[in-house]
């Protein structure tokens, strides 16, 4: 029997990882081995999330302090992703460079091929830990500046931003990407999810199922999808242009960046918490910034009051997760390797699930192309 398209409402993979509760209008949930995302990420760190994740409890206070020493340990790129960063992917877009670098990182890895539990947690920790390192050194280099040494002194998000941004953030910003990567760390079968279980379902290793969902964030519907949204608001500009934007949009049946998906039917519950640190952010730092943070932050709000007058859609995680990345000094054409950098946790998790009960994922399609043609030679054609 045929799916709907975009395979809607299939079921595809028993998990115990995330649950999304989508359809429920304003009581749509979202938790992470039967937490809540509002509380983790009010009260916890992004290595804590991981750990829960990946060994599906919360860390005690001591096992929490053991998994963040090894994260921290793990930041340094080994030198041939280095070298490779600075000579040929330096030159490639920054999600380009990171699935490339994900590739290579693989050749250094002496736990590669191993997809056993424990070997698929070891990866994870290298690869979680790597990651912030290769995206902020690949923009360095693109900016003709050396990479940055991991500060150890530093949590995993303060960390990123110090590779990126070259200075120790403020607290506030730290805690704003921290707990927006909490929100983003896992969202069930999500595309980039998908593709790294079906990767995972053929048994190919960690890294490889990796790099087939860093490809997925290359779409403007997936990951892209968050600076499509930061393109609009410059575009728009104003909150006042906002009204005869949406309509212009909507009566071109054109999507507007940032809104609806296809299992939350009202609101998505990390865009709530996401536009709370937008407020918090955007009200911080120099008289400039804060008048550039005000007014992208008023023109999101003001799409969003448009939008929700004229169609039952409502801003999805991107939507908000595009002003915060822009207020904490990414680059749009960073946006996808920031949320890989946050996703990566939710990957290693699905991967090790699959691994450990894996049948090989193969559905079947529908055939609707012409039958049983008779065989033209060449000459007659
Ligand atoms: N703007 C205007 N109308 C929309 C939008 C939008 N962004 N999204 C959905 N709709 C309408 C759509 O026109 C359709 O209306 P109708 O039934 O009258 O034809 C209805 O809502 C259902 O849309 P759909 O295309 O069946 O929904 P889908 O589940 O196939 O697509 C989506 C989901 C996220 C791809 C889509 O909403 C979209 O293109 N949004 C814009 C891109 C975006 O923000 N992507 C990030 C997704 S959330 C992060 C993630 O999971 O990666």
């Amino acid at each position: 029997m045929f799916a709907k398209e975009g395979l809607e409402g299939v079921v595809a993979a028993r998990t115990s990882i995330c649950l999304i509760k989508g359809a429920e209008g304003a009581k749509a949930a979202l938790e992470y081995r039967g937490y809540s995302i509002h509380d983790l990420a009010s009260h916890c760190g992004f290595e804590e999330v991981a750990y829960l994740l990946w060994y599906g409890a919360l860390p005690s206070a001591d096992e929490l302090r053991d998994f963040s020493r090894l994260m921290r340990a793990n930041r340094t790129l080994p030198r041939r992703v280095s070298r490779a960063l600075a000579s040929i992917l330096r030159d490639l877009t920054p999600i380009d460079a990171l699935r490339a670098a994900v590739s290579i990182l693989a050749a250094d890895d002496l736990d590669a091929a191993d997809n056993s539990p424990a070997a698929n947690v070891r990866k994870g920790v290298r690869l979680t830990a790597q990651m912030p390192s290769i995206v902020g050194a690949h923009h360095r280099l693109a900016m003709g500046l050396k990479p940055l040494a991991p500060d150890s002194t530093l949590n995993h998000a303060a960390n990123f931003l110090y590779l990126v941004k070259g200075k120790r953030p403020r607290e506030l910003e730290a805690r704003a990407l921290e707990s927006a990567m909490i929100l983003e760390a896992d969202h069930g079968l999500n595309p980039s999810t998908f593709a790294a279980r079906v990767a995972a379902g053929t048994l190919a290793d960690l890294h490889s199922a990796v790099v087939a969902a860093l490809a997925t964030l290359k779409g403007p519907l997936h990951g892209g999808a968050a600076a499509q949204v930061l393109a609009m608001l410059h575009a728009v500009g104003d909150a006042s242009n906002a009204a005869g934007f949406v309509r212009k949009a909507l009566a071109a049946h054109a999507r507007v960046a940032g809104f609806g998906h296809r299992i939350y039917k009202g609101d998505d519950p990390r865009a709530i918490d996401l536009k709370r640190w937008c407020e918090r952010l955007a009200g911080k730092g120099d008289a400039r910034r804060r008048r550039e943070a005000l007014k992208l932050f008023d023109c999101a709000k003001a799409i969003e009051r448009e939008v929700r007058k004229r169609v039952p859609i409502a801003p999805n995680v991107d939507f908000y997760a595009a002003p915060l990345w822009s207020m904490l000094g990414f680059q749009p054409d960073q946006f996808a390797p920031v949320f890989a950098c946050a996703r990566i946790a939710g990957w290693v998790a699905h991967v090790a699930e699959q691994h450990i009960d894996n049948r090989l994922i193969r559905p079947e399609e529908e055939y609707i192309g012409p039958l049983s043609r008779p065989f033209i030679p060449i000459e007659q054609r």
